[in-house]
């Protein structure tokens, strides 16, 4: 195998249909899920499918990709796996976080704050430091973030994870301004509203969301994991590798869009 991508959050959602994108661009796969029940139902379908597309080339491990710990037990793995050689992607897909108010009847606890701004803000930092120490990202290499309109938006249910938002591009465009001149590059990509799994744990008016965003969208309908996956893998061409610190927009003009 030639060359490796390393996806945080990769059997659902838009982390599984950039598994199986980059797949069937040539790429081995390694990536972290964390599913219990009918998710890891659903998540032994993707893997079967990425297995096979990869001939095996694919590992999947079913874990809490945000511990240290986890990070500390898989980076020599990770090391093994590609023979020492560096990783073309870092992608962050995670979502694994609190969807409740600052206010009302179950007010977010700083607990569960924290719990959201790490899992799906701080630990991508975490993840990049140790995999450049490991000498596992290097020219060409990228890492790469999902954001949302929710980073600048207030709306039900997402504050904390709007926090996280705002941390992981902060942390992205810092990743990107002190390793670019190892011509490294760190980018968030903002998906527009999706139906996944991750949307239907926001709020349980999401299917209005969704008819709202098909009508505001000026496409007309909303994002696929596949629109996610596709911009991902054109990021990895040599065409993007001077795009740097930036967030690139994948949702049909949908953020530019007002409600009306
Ligand atoms: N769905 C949307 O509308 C939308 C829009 C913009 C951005 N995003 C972002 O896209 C990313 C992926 O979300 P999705 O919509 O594909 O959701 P999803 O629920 O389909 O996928 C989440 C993935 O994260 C994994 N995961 C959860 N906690 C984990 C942990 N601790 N360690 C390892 N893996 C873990 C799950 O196993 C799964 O593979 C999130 O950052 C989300 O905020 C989603």
């Amino acid at each position: 195998m030639s060359e490796w991508v390393l996806l945080l959050g990769g059997s659902t959602g838009h982390g599984a249909a950039t598994a199986k994108r980059l797949a069937r661009d040539g790429f081995g796969i390694i990536a972290f899920h964390f599913d219990r029940g009918d998710a890891k139902k659903i998540a032994e379908e993707t893997i079967a499918e990425v297995s096979d597309m990869t001939k095996g080339n694919c590992h999947y491990f079913n874990t809490n990709a945000a511990s240290e710990e986890s990070m500390d037990k898989y980076i020599p793995k990770i090391n093994e796996i590609t023979k020492g050689k560096p990783l073309k992607l870092l992608l962050h897909s995670i979502a694994f976080g609190t969807t409740t108010n600052f206010f009302g009847e179950k007010p977010v606890t700083q607990r569960q704050m924290d719990m959201t701004v790490h899992v799906m803000g701080n630990s991508l930092l975490y993840w990049t430091q140790k995999l450049h120490q490991a000498k596992l990202l290097s020219s060409g290499s990228r890492i790469i973030g999902l954001t949302s309109e929710g980073n600048y938006l207030a709306m039900e249910g997402y504050g904390p994870v709007s926090v996280a938002k705002v941390a992981m591009e902060a942390i992205i465009r810092q990743i990107g301004w002190e390793l670019g001149e190892l011509g490294i590059t760190a980018n968030a990509v903002q998906a527009g509203i999706t139906p996944t799994r991750a949307l239907t744990k926001i709020t349980d008016n999401w299917e209005e969301w969704v008819e709202g965003t098909k009508k505001r969208n000026p496409m007309r309908r909303t994002t696929t994991p596949e629109d996610v996956a596709g911009t991902i893998s054109m990021l990895l061409n040599p065409e993007a590798d001077f795009i740097n610190c930036s967030i690139i927009y994948c949702d049909g003009g949908e953020s530019r869009s007002g409600s009306f």
